[in-house]
């Protein structure tokens, strides 16, 4: 199974042609599906994985890789630098050097949407190449997952019931030997209406990092 769709995707036609037309409107942009973002240390080093919604127009859709040039991808990676999940500077670009430590960046929806929102066809379309992301992840531990429809797909993916695996932010979860992390979605959105806050967000980061550290002990 591949785990990142051909970069000219057909398989969601409404997400297909909204690319297209924006690739004659910014033929400078990424404009295709966003690949997951690996560590340099290769797939085998990865402990935790993030799963977001779908690229933002002017953010991965624009750059090219997840979380990058939007005000989402500002906190994330700010959060990820505090708890020793990346190293160098987080510039918005994907030239900025910025590396993961242990950790993966990918997307529930791998195109653009429409508005961020995708439908539910797309979401489980899309699945197709989140499941085997998780897959290809032999020593993964954990999974943080922003916001309800990520972690819907995500236990979806993992071939779980959803209404035994519910959303809540804060939550936690184990499938397997992997423990679920939910959190509210950091989107501008959120954060400008106090849904989330950043603590609120530090805080889900902190247990992971936590977990994970425990893990570690304990070996
Ligand atoms: N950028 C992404 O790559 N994913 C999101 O969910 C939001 C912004």
């Amino acid at each position: 199974m591949s785990v990142e769709p051909s970069p000219d995707c057909p398989i969601c036609v409404r997400l297909h042609d909204f690319i297209a037309g924006w690739r004659l409107k910014e033929p400078g942009w990424h404009n295709a599906p966003v690949p997951t973002f690996l560590p340099v240390e290769g797939p085998d080093s990865v402990r935790l994985l993030i799963v977001g919604l779908a690229p933002g127009l002017r953010g991965a859709n624009r750059t090219g890789r997840p979380f990058t040039g939007d005000y989402a991808g500002d906190l994330l990676y700010g959060t990820l630098d505090e708890f020793g999940f990346s190293r160098g500077k987080f510039a918005a670009r994907p030239d900025d050097g910025l590396e993961l430590i242990g950790a993966a960046i990918t997307n529930a929806v791998r195109c653009v949407p429409p508005e961020n929102k995708p439908v539910g066809g797309e979401i489980s379309n899309c699945r197709r190449f989140l499941t085997p992301t998780i897959g290809r992840f032999g020593r993964l531990r954990a999974i943080v997952t922003l916001g309800t429809i990520a972690h819907q797909s995500t236990v979806r993916a993992m071939a779980r019931p959803v209404a035994r695996h519910p959303f809540s932010h804060g939550g936690q979860s184990d499938i397997g030997s992997v423990r679920l992390f939910s959190s509210y979605h950091c989107s501008r959105y959120n954060t400008n209406t106090g849904r989330l806050t950043e603590q609120m967000f530090r805080s889900v980061f902190a247990n992971v990092r936590d977990y994970l550290d425990g893990i570690e002990n304990d070996a």
